[in-house]
């Protein structure tokens, strides 16, 4: 797969969305700062120096419903990469963001455009985050209690042995039918536990029994089973402790 490094840029999602014009190639595109991050649902991802900003433009034969694999099977294969380079081990909350020691270290943010003339996607864009160096100054003080980075300081050698390490197994998975289901629930950090979600505007409780096939979230509501996508839950952290 090609790759485009670049110092710094606004966003690279940003950057592979304008590739994707041109481009029919899987491209990933990694930058070690961005300007204007974003997280999803609208949020800013904090991108100062020191991080891997990593986007990987993608051409999958897949429909609407499926993309929230293509993000699971991201979260597993950066999970697994930090594991063998660093020796870290991180859990994941559903669905996209990985933790070390109850601080976030990497969020995923899924895009693409869909055709509804030709059912097929024109492209995805799999951008993850990762905080890898504690950044030079800090981290914000609306972040400080929830982000953290996986080293404390920098070394040499450690950005470009990630960044290799994630895009190794992240075409491994993509590319293949193997299991990663069950080392994607072996990681949660939320299944048997008490959730929050948001619906619709107010916050309901339920406890978070599984990950399906379609990676959703199995919740028992009032006894009843009910299955959660992205879309609309907000899981709190308060409960996780
Ligand atoms: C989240 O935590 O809400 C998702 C964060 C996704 C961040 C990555 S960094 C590379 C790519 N470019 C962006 O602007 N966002 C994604």
């Amino acid at each position: 797969m090609q790759r485009i490094i670049i110092e710094k840029t606004t966003s690279a999602n940003e950057y592979a969305k304008k590739l994707a014009e041109t481009e029919n190639s899987d491209i990933v595109v990694i930058a070690k700062e961005q300007t204007a991050g974003r997280g999803r649902k609208g949020r800013c991802f904090y991108s100062p120096k020191g991080g891997i900003y990593m986007s990987f433009l993608l051409h999958p034969e897949i429909n609407p419903e499926e993309t929230l694999t293509v993000t699971v099977k991201a979260a597993v294969s950066t999970a697994r990469a930090i594991e063998n380079i660093l020796g870290i081990r991180v859990d994941i909350k559903w669905v996209n963001d990985l933790y070390k020691d109850g601080k976030k270290v990497c969020g995923i943010l899924t895009e693409g455009r869909y055709n509804s003339d030709k059912k097929a996607f024109d492209y995805v864009i799999l951008g993850i985050g990762v905080n890898l160096f504690y950044p030079e100054n800090g981290f914000p003080e609306d972040l400080k209690e929830i982000a953290g980075s996986l080293l404390s300081e920098e070394k040499d050698g450690v950005f470009n042995k990630l960044t290799e390490e994630i895009i190794k197994e992240f075409l491994l998975l993509y590319n293949s039918h193997t299991d990663y289901l069950s080392e994607y629930k072996s990681r949660s950090n939320i299944l048997g536990k008490e959730i929050e979600y948001l619906e619709n505007g107010r916050v309901y409780t339920a406890k978070a029994v599984d990950i399906d096939e379609k990676a959703e979230l199995v919740v028992i509501k009032n006894g009843k089973k009910l299955c959660l996508n992205s879309g609309e839950v907000k899981i709190n952290m308060k409960k996780l402790k």
